[in-house]
């Protein structure tokens, strides 16, 4: 008995000795294995007495259950080192403060464009959109610009190496006007539609800018008068300002494609500062509209978004815009 107490205590021991699970299963084969020590211990079972035998079965029984228990309370810790070992190679600090990202912002004149569809919109206006390299005709000519007019030269256009298909010159639109004949060529009236968008003229200093933003709205009917625009330009600028009681008014002025033309003005800080031109569509343009000016009557405005933006947020130098200074920027986020 002796020399299985012997057995136990040396396999217990070469099990705890053990640091990985392959060398645990070679200690293992030594006890256990066929040719173990255990097998070696049995072998000499045969040669005693029944009565003896007996006894040294259960003594031969109990010790391999003791190792058989050791071998495997040895794998379960293996195991379980194993695994706090990879626990603590992939910890995570979740205390740690998350890496943030700088979130952006809808730029200041976009703010606007997206504020002037939302009024007008909700003046039963349609938002339309259109091409910003235009050709000479729907920029210039159908809206009735005379061939010499100054607006055509190189020095206000950007004129684009490139002709349209019938070998006219194309050019970054000066301004969202073409697209009252673009629009109406393709709507029956009543016609009620704004156009926001890019625009393009060289010109640059600290309330020019060579791109810059316009919206042009259109409104054409059998049976409306310059009064309709004044009502609903009014109520606009009220709605876009947040004032119920500014003070706008309609002075004349000229335009190609209007006639009557007006400069439309707000009243700010006591002052009277220009907004927009608009008029009464020139019958020339109605024409062109492919329609009958007997018949149908229309009436066009053209504002100017930084316009609008910078006297919105009290922003002094237009060129802010174009910048890219976070500083500026961000107060609009
Ligand atoms: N297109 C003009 C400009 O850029 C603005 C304008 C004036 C538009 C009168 C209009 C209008 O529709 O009726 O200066």
């Amino acid at each position: 008995m002796e020399a299985l107490e012997n057995i136990v205590s040396r396999a217990t021991a070469d099990f705890s000795a053990a640091g990985d699970p392959a060398s645990l299963e070679n200690a293992k084969a030594r006890y256990l294995g066929k040719s173990g020590e255990l097998s070696g211990f049995r072998a000499t079972l045969g040669s005693l007495s029944p009565e003896e035998r007996r006894v040294a079965g259960a003594a031969f029984n109990a010790a391999k259950e003791r190792i058989e228990a050791a071998l495997e309370a040895r794998r379960t810790a293996l195991a379980g080192a194993k695994l706090s070992a990879r626990l603590s190679e992939e910890a995570l600090d979740v205390t740690l403060p998350g890496r943030g990202r700088g979130r952006g912002g809808v730029h200041p004149v976009l703010r606007t464009w997206q504020r002037i569809e939302e009024i007008w919109h909700s003046l039963g206006f349609e938002v339309a959109d259109g091409p910003e390299i235009e050709t000479d005709w729907y920029n210039f000519t159908a809206l009735n610009n005379p061939e010499n007019h100054p607006a055509r030269s190189m020095q206000d256009t950007f004129y684009v190496d490139l002709k349209d298909k019938d070998g006219l010159p194309l050019v970054l639109r000066t301004h969202t006007s073409p697209m009252q004949v673009r629009y109406a060529r393709m709507h029956k009236p009543p016609i009620k539609a704004i156009a926001p968008g890019r625009t393009y003229r060289v010109d640059s200093d600290a309330t020019h800018s060579p791109m810059f933003h316009q919206v042009e709205g259109l409104w054409i009917d059998e049976n409306i008068s310059f009064a309709d625009l004044k009502g609903v330009y009014t109520d606009f600028l009220r709605r876009f300002f947040e004032n119920a009681d500014l003070e706008v008014r309609f002075r004349p002025s000229f335009f190609p494609f209007t006639e009557p033309s007006a400069e439309i003005d707000m009243k700010f800080k006591h002052r009277w500062l220009e907004i927009s031109g608009a008029g009464q569509v020139h019958p020339a343009v109605v024409r062109n509209f492919g329609l009958d000016p007997e018949r149908h009557i229309g009436f066009a405005f053209g504002s100017g978004l930084e316009r609008l933006t910078m006297l919105r947020h009290g922003i002094d130098d237009l060129r802010l815009f174009f910048d890219g200074d976070l500083r500026f920027l961000e107060q609009f986020a």
